[in-house]
């Protein structure tokens, strides 16, 4: 499915929508004082999840005029592509079929001339089987003991999503195992991540779908070195080829599309396993990629991940579009970019287990919507790929709300929660006043996203201020303008197959805004040049004068400072 893409622009829903957002005066305190069905009208639900827009700057007619656009745009004859497997990666020339990773067993697929239900199948029963045998103790390290720490070793795709997931699901950790994950080159990391670890109970993941990546190769050197000197001080191996080699088989494992590399990093291939060029790195966590995962919590809580992935799936696949949540979701996002000015968009977990999810969403939908070119190579013809950002509520509350309150930018937020918690404490004692003995602690904290979603839509008035006793003088500092938008996203608890459907559910909102916007959100040229230019200008850090000389003139001068600074 190579043909060009649909110039969204020139749509009759575009215009429609053009036309709207002029006329649009946001009055959310009037849409819903006079409307009683507005809350219910625009609340959905998908597999396990409550969805409320109705605290968004939408109208009746601005959603219709969205649905023409994603009909217009072929949203539907582009997912029913993809779920296919047709090459919608067009500059890469491949299938996008994540969700193959989580479809029902034994539902033959057939891409590319190969039965790919097959290959999932067997590689999630080898990462299943493994996993059991180090959660078993039945794989042990060199010295015969079993594993209590996994240190995974990748970045991007090969991290963000394995870590926001642990974290996340910490409550299901196996007792006794922990994981680790080391991303980045800055060597701090590795070093603290092994400072106080056991080399003998100790399991490195090397996980990167190319194994090129510079920081991964580095840092899992770096492992490798730090594992064998630490066993050989310890006496635990003989300092000699073979003793080397049987740690390493013991305590390195590799996840990988390019098994044939991991073999000449000296990682045997029978410890390894495999993924496919059709799964990208950023939609890669229910892949082998979370083999992390599938050990500390086991392989029937990640079964249950995969299906809340599958569950938000067939909703992606099946619901009509006026109540299917992923394309709501998009096409609300492509109404504030493009219509309405948004630059950026808010994702605010109050669940601390989720103070990874907007990292992890940065790489999902930024590596896959900000690009400025469509799919045919044309130039897009409207901005594309806002900023995603967030932090945990009620930690945000005291660090950037203020901006969102009674900023000049518009910053539509999603506000994320689940009703159980997973430590459900009391404050037997409460503070005499409005938090009474014995408070449910959680209650308090959904009550600040309740009311934060309040006051961002409803805002207080200057007459309102004016009325608590405010002096003239200050009434305008504290004026709320409301018609800030938000949408809320309620589950009933952090189960590991909620985590799937939010997940996928992104997975798909980013998929819906690509479509309108004529891009291939699967291809992430951008990240090449920097990648390169490392490469071109580490023999000028490391002293090489004619490589230093190569340089522009601030970087060169960059470069000289930092090598005087260093010593
Ligand atoms: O540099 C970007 C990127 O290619 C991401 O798309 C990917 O998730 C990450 O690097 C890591 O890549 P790999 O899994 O091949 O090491």
């Amino acid at each position: 499915m190579s043909s060009s893409p649909v110039d969204a622009t020139t749509t009759s829903a575009w215009a429609d929508l053009t036309k709207h957002s002029e006329a649009l005066q946001p009055d959310l305190r009037g849409w819903f004082a006079t409307d009683p069905g507005r809350a219910s009208r625009f609340s959905f639900e998908a597999a396990d999840l409550y969805v409320d827009l109705s605290k968004n700057l939408l109208t009746d007619e601005v959603l219709t005029s969205l649905l023409e656009l994603a009909e217009e745009v072929g949203v539907t004859q582009r997912r029913d592509a993809m779920l296919a497997g047709d090459h919608i990666n067009v500059t890469e020339d491949r299938a996008v079929l994540h969700t193959a990773l989580r479809r029902p067993a034994g539902q033959p697929l057939t891409v590319d001339g190969q039965d790919i239900d097959h290959d999932v199948q067997a590689e999630l029963a080898k990462m299943y089987a493994f996993a059991e045998k180090v959660r078993s103790g039945e794989w042990t390290g060199v010295t015969g003991l079993p594993v209590r720490t996994i240190v995974n070793i990748g970045i991007g795709g090969s991290d963000l999503g394995p870590v926001m997931a642990y974290e996340a699901l910490e409550p299901y950790v196996a007792e006794g195992l922990r994981a680790r994950f080391v991303s980045n080159i800055d060597p701090t990391d590795v070093a603290q991540k092994t400072a106080d670890l056991d080399p003998t109970t100790t399991l490195f993941i090397v996980a990167s779908k190319t194994f090129g990546t510079l920081e991964t190769l580095t840092n899992a050197r770096l492992a490798r070195e730090w594992l064998l000197r630490s066993l050989v001080a310890a006496g635990a191996i003989e300092d000699t080829e073979e003793g080397r080699r049987d740690a390493v088989a013991k305590h390195f494992v590799a996840v990988s599309t390019a098994l044939d590399k991991v073999a000449a990093f000296g990682i045997d291939p029978a410890n390894a396993f495999g993924f496919w060029d059709w799964v990208g790195g950023r939609y890669s966590m229910d892949s082998a990629i979370g083999t992390s995962l599938a050990i500390t919590i086991g392989p029937d809580k990640f079964a249950e991940l995969l299906a809340g992935f599958r569950a938000m799936d067939e909703h992606f696949a099946t619901a009509p579009l006026a109540q299917n949540v992923p394309v709501l979701m998009g096409l609300l996002n492509v109404w504030y970019v493009n219509f309405r000015g948004a630059h950026t968009h808010a994702v605010l977990p109050y669940a601390q287990q989720l103070h990874r999810f907007a990292a992890y969403l940065q790489q999902l939908t930024m590596e896959s919507n900000g690009k400025s070119v469509r799919w045919d190579g044309s130039p897009v013809t409207s901005d594309t790929g806002e900023v995603f950002w967030g932090e945990p509520g009620t930690n945000g509350q005291h660090a950037f709300y203020q901006l969102i309150h009674q900023g000049t930018r518009l910053i539509p937020a999603d506000f994320i929660a689940v009703a159980q918690p997973a430590y459900p404490l009391v404050d037997t004692e409460g503070d005499g006043g409005a938090v009474a003995a014995g408070a449910d602690v959680h209650g308090l904290f959904l009550a600040n996203f309740f009311a934060q979603t309040k006051a961002l839509a409803f805002g207080k008035t200057a007459d309102e201020v004016r009325a608590e006793g405010t002096a003239e003088a200050l009434v305008s500092a504290r004026v709320f303008s409301g018609n800030r938008p938000t949408t809320s996203i309620l589950a009933p608890a952090l189960t590991p197959s909620v985590l799937g459907q939010l997940v996928a559910l992104y997975e798909h909102i980013t998929f819906v805004q690509g479509v309108v916007w004529g891009i291939d959100s699967f291809d992430q040229w951008g990240v090449e040049l920097g990648k390169k230019l490392a490469l071109e200008v580490a023999p000028a850090v490391a002293g090489d004068e004619s490589a230093l000389a190569a340089q522009d003139a601030s970087t060169a001068a960059l470069i000289t400072k930092y090598r005087e600074l260093r010593g």
